[in-house]
């Protein structure tokens, strides 16, 4: 049985071009990129090359991109840098972020006292913009990050981060976006936002695993997150990953090159199977803002069903991985903060659907088929 993997915001399949180009590295570029002979030389231009290219897809300056190990190491050092670094003594975040912004805010709050303030959300995800001004302006010489995510993971919810940095600015507050969800899937140009620090993560965009990327803005200095070495322009000390950051690379320019191409191709998968499933399914929720909403992502509240608690393993013994997230009020699962966030009704059960290129229609049906048996089977009839 060929399997259906429907978990791509999760992490996606590395392209084959991309292990070609690591696996090339490997073997050839094996020197320390802080030598100064020919083989450290090297890799130490395959690093460089690697910096120039993500700089210019996110119209970035070179010196502004410092190599990481993915999505949670970059929002840690965005925000734990801002409160030592930049004096921030109060963050402005929402409930919805994911835990590794939730989890280093709570930090900075228990070990520097630093203030924390969340802005409230719709029913739909989006970030309601006049409170955050409200609460921007409630204590204006307070030094601020604003720490809001451009998509969220878990139902795809886009916010309008030009607007936000806008408001940033307006009262002088740095900002901090995670576009791990969005970076390699939209265009960003930081030159014409606003932004202070923004994340990616090679794995969300056909990249690899335990290598991404934090973009910081030039006019904000800040010291090492890991002290050792002179890597990455003193912030990050250690041997760099330079396969990993070659496939990083890769995989990005990749994926600007057919960004519109599957875009197109994978939003017409998305609207099909919301269309099928909302025909077929009574009660069904659309979790999250159809109208603003990342492409590769679909989110689904299941009706109540003595099914929902197995729900996720029914679909992987069928051979579909998705994943969960549930607004139940009892149970073995945990609810997800971000659908609790969302008031979403209770008993429902939530499902993440993520779409890749490599999805098909016919890989759609079958999961369209698998759910309507469960939610809505057609009625029996007999025969005497
Ligand atoms: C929005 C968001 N931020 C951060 C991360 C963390 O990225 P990584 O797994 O590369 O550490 C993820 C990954 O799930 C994510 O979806």
């Amino acid at each position: 049985m060929k399997r259906i993997y429907l978990d791509n915001a999760a992490t996606t399949q590395i392209l084959p071009e991309v292990v070609k180009t690591m696996t090339d590295v490997l073997n050839a570029a094996y020197g320390n990129p802080s030598s100064t002979h020919t083989e450290g030389r090297q890799a130490r231009s395959i690093i460089e090359r690697a910096r120039k290219s993500v700089a210019e897809s996110i119209g970035a300056s070179i010196g502004e991109i410092f190599f990481t190990s993915g999505g949670t190491e970059s929002n840690n050092m965005a925000i734990k840098n801002a409160v030592r670094d930049l004096g921030v003594r109060r963050i402005i975040t929402s409930k919805i972020e994911h835990h590794c912004v939730l989890h280093s805010v709570e930090q900075v709050h228990l070990t520097d006292k630093v203030n924390v303030a969340f802005v409230d959300n719709d029913h739909t995800g989006r970030i309601d913009l006049s409170h955050l001004e409200k609460v921007l302006s409630s204590n204006p010489e307070l030094p601020t990050l604003v720490s809001i995510m451009h998509a969220n993971n878990e139902i795809g919810t886009i916010n309008p981060i030009a607007e936000i940095g806008e408001i940033c600015k307006r009262t002088g507050a740095y900002f901090h976006s995670d576009t791990v969800q969005t970076v390699g899937h939209f265009p960003i140009d930081v030159s014409k936002l606003n932004v202070h620090f923004i994340s990616g993560a090679a794995h969300k965009f056909h990249g690899p695993k335990g290598i991404g990327f934090v973009y910081i803005n030039s006019d904000v200095h800040i010291k090492p997150f890991i002290d050792g070495g002179a890597q990455e322009r003193n912030m990050r000390g250690g041997t760099e990953n330079i396969s990993g950051i070659a496939g990083l690379a890769n995989a990005l320019e990749l994926s600007f090159k057919e960004m519109e191409r599957h875009r197109q191709y994978i939003q017409g998968l998305k609207d099909y199977f919301w269309t099928k499933l909302k025909s077929n399914i009574p009660d069904i929720i659309y979790h999250g803002c159809p109208e603003n909403s990342l492409y590769t992502v679909l989110n689904i509240g299941l009706p109540p069903n003595p099914k929902n608690e197995m729900l996720l393993m029914l679909l992987d013994i069928q051979g579909v991985s998705a994943s969960g997230g549930s607004a139940c009020s009892s149970g073995s699962e945990k609810p997800s903060h971000v659908i609790q966030a969302l008031n979403s009704p209770l008993g429902t059960k939530a499902v993440r659907f993520s779409f890749s290129q490599f999805n098909t229609r016919s890989e759609i049906d079958r999961v369209i088929e698998l759910l309507t048996n469960i939610y809505a089977p057609e009625p029996k009839v007999f025969t005497v």
